[in-house]
C-alpha cells in the first residue's frame, strides 16, 4: 500500500456501492475501506450505500460484511475500525429493471447525504456483473445523480470486464459517455493497484540510466509473464464465456505492456500518462487473422496436481461445456509499431493451473557483437536481462555475466537483487486502497480512459476472430500442474528464443 502518511483525507462523500452483498465488495471493497480507515484516510464526513437487487436489513448487512472482513482483511482487525466504518453503510434495494426502486434510491440517498452533511460529493461503485453496468448508469442518469452541480463531484467507478470485444467495449464507452464526462469516469484494473506495476513509471523516469537503453537498439526482445495456479475453480461459466485473452490480455498483461514501451510523459499527471500509454497501445501492430493464428498459441488445461491439490479437468468443471474450446492459456506475439520499438517483438503469456503462479515482465537485452573471450562463445554467456517481478517476490533483477574468479578467464551470469521487503515496510494491503482512495480525491492516472481501452481491444481482436472461426482447431492441451502447452515454447523457439526460466 502506498505510504498514505502525508496523504489527505478525502472531502467529505458518499460512497453507493451496487452489488453489496457481491463477492468483489466482501473480499475487496470492505477490506480496503478498512485499511483506509485505519489509516484514517476516509472523509472526515461520509457513508455508504449498500444496494441490492434484493433487500436486505441493515443489521444483516453489517453483519455479514463484518464477517467477510474477519474473513479477507489483510491485518487484524479492530473492533473499533471496523464498527465505525460499518455504522456508515445502509443497505438499500434498487434493482435497475424497476425505474421506481431507483426513485427510493434518490431519495434515501439524498436523506442520508443530508444527515451526515456530505456535500453532495457521490462515488457510484459498480461492483456488480457487467450486463447492469449500462442498465444502472442509465437509472442514475435519469434522476440526474451523476450530473455535477453546485460544486460537488459525481464520480463513477467500474470493474472489469469492459466489454467483450471492440464493439461491445465502443457501445458501453458510448453509453457512459452519453450521461457522464470522461473525468467523471474510473475504469478500474486492479494491476494499476500493485506497488510494483507502479513502480515501472519511477524505474523509467526517476532513473536516468534505463532510457538510453530503452528502444530497439539494445532490447531484443520483451516478455510477459502472467502465470497463475488457480485452476478455474467456482467460475466455470463466467470463464467459460470469456476465456484467458478476454480475461487477462487486454487489461492487466496491456497495462504492463503500456508502461513498459510508452513514451516519456511531459508531465506526471492523469491526461500526459494516459495519452502516452493509449499512444503505444494504439501502435501495436494490428495482424491478420492468418498472422493472428501463426502468432498465438491457445491452451486448455486438463486434469493434474498442483501440490497435493488435485485439479479436474478444464471441462468437467461446473458450467463448463463438455467440449468446451475456451482457452485457459494464451501465448502471443505481438510488435509495436514505432521507432523506439520497431523489430522488438513482444511476447506474452498467461494461463491457469499452471506449475506456479509468477508475474514478471522481463526485457531481454541484446547479445555482445562478438566472442572476445575465446572459451566462451557468445551463445554461451549468460542472458541480459532485466527483470520487474510483480509476484510473488516484488522486486527487480538484472542478469550479467561476470568472472569466476581463478587463473583464467571462466565467464558465468548472476544476478543483482532488488528486493521490495529488504528496503521498505508495508503493511499488507489488497491493492484497491490506492485505487479507491485516488476515485476519492479524483485522481484518474490510475485509471483506464476509453481511448486506451477500445485501442487493447482494438489489438486483440483478430485473435478473437481467427479463433472464432477456427474453433477448437490448433487449441492445445496440457495438464494442470505443468509448464503450459508446447506450442507456447515453440513460438518462441520459432524466432531462436526462449522463455526466461522461472
Ligand atoms: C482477474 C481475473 O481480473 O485477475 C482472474 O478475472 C485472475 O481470472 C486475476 O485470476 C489475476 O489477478 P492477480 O492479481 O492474482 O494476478
Amino acid at each position: 500500500m502506498r505510504n498514505f502518511q502525508p496523504c489527505q483525507k478525502p472531502q467529505s462523500c458518499a460512497l453507493v456501492i451496487f452489488g453489496v452483498t457481491g463477492d468483489l465488495t466482501k473480499r475487496l471493497v470492505i477490506p480496503s475501506l478498512y485499511n483506509l480507515a485505519a489509516a484514517e484516510l476516509l472523509p472526515e464526513r461520509f457513508c455508504v450505500v449498500g444496494v441490492a437487487r434484493c433487500g436486505i436489513l441493515n443489521e444483516a448487512l453489517r453483519e455479514s460484511l463484518m464477517k467477510g472482513l474477519h474473513q479477507f482483511a489483510t491485518r487484524p482487525v479492530e473492533d473499533k475500525v471496523a464498527n465505525r466504518l460499518l455504522e456508515c453503510i445502509t443497505s438499500v434495494e434498487a434493482d435497475p429493471d424497476d425505474g421506481p426502486s431507483f426513485d427510493r434510491l434518490k431519495e434515501q440517498l439524498e436523506r442520508l447525504e443530508s444527515a451526515r452533511d456530505t456535500g453532495g460529493n457521490r462515488l457510484f461503485y459498480l461492483a456488480t456483473p457487467p450486463d447492469v453496468f449500462a442498465p444502472i448508469v442509465r437509472q442514475l442518469g435519469r434522476l440526474g445523480l451523476l450530473k455535477e452541480d453546485h460544486g460537488a463531484w459525481r464520480r463513477l467507478v467500474i470493474e472489469k470486464p469492459f466489454g467483450t470485444d471492440l464493439a461491445s467495449a465502443r457501445a458501453l464507452n458510448a453509453e457512459l459517455l452519453n450521461i457522464l464526462n470522461e473525468h467523471q469516469i474510473y475504469r478500474i484494473d486492479h494491476y494499476l493497484g500493485k506497488e510494483t506495476v507502479q513502480n515501472i513509471l519511477v524505474l523509467r523516469f526517476a532513473n536516468g540510466m534505463f532510457e538510453p537503453i530503452w528502444n530497439r537498439h539494445h532490447i531484443d526482445h520483451v516478455q510477459i509473464i502472467v502465470d497463475e495456479q488457480l485452476g478455474v475453480g467456482h467460475r466455470g461459466s463466467f470463464y467459460d464465456a470469456t476465456g484467458a485473452l478476454r480475461d487477462m490480455v487486454p487489461n492487466h498483461l496491456f497495462q504492463l505492456l503500456s508502461l513498459i514501451a510508452m513514451e516519456p510523459p511531459r508531465h506526471f499527471d492523469a491526461h500526459n500518462v494516459r495519452s502516452e500509454k493509449d499512444g503505444v497501445l494504439a501502435a501495436i501492430q494490428t495482424q491478420s487473422e492468418e498472422e493472428a493464428l501463426k502468432n498465438s498459441v491457445r491452451g486448455q488445461y486438463t486434469a493434474g496436481k498442483i501440490g497435493d491439490t488435485e485439479i479436474p479437468d478444464y471441462r468437467k468443471t461446473p458450467g463448463v461445456r463438455p467440449d468446451s474450446a475456451t482457452e485457459t492459456y494464451v501465448a502471443m506475439k505481438l510488435n509495436i509499431d514505432n521507432w523506439r520499438w520497431a523489430g522488438v517483438p513482444f511476447y506474452l503469456r498467461t494461463g491457469k493451473a499452471l506449475a506456479m503462479k509468477h508475474t514478471e515482465v522481463a526485457i531481454k537485452f541484446r547479445e555482445t557483437p562478438f566472442a572476445m573471450f575465446r572459451c566462451t562463445p557468445v551463445e554461451q554467456l549468460a542472458e541480459n536481462y532485466l527483470v520487474i517481478c510483480v509476484e510473488p517476490t516484488e522486486g527487480i533483477t538484472l542478469q550479467f555475466n561476470t568472472k569466476v574468479p581463478g587463473p583464467v578467464i571462466r565467464i558465468d551470469g548472476v544476478q543483482m537483487k532488488f528486493l521490495y521487503k529488504d528496503y521498505f515496510k508495508s503493511e499488507p494491503a489488497t491493492g484497491y486502497e490506492t485505487l479507491i482512495y485516488d476515485c476519492m480525491i479524483g485522481d484518474n492516472i490510475l485509471f483506464q480512459r476509453a481511448d486506451g481501452v477500445e485501442a487493447g481491444w482494438r489489438a486483440v481482436q483478430p485473435f478473437l476472430d481467427a479463433w472464432k472461426r477456427v474453433g477448437s482447431k490448433g487449441l492445445e492441451f496440457y495438464p494442470a500442474g505443468s509448464e503450459g502447452p508446447p506450442g507456447a515454447f515453440e513460438l518462441l523457439k520459432r524466432d531462436g528464443r526462449s522463455w526466461r526460466k522461472l
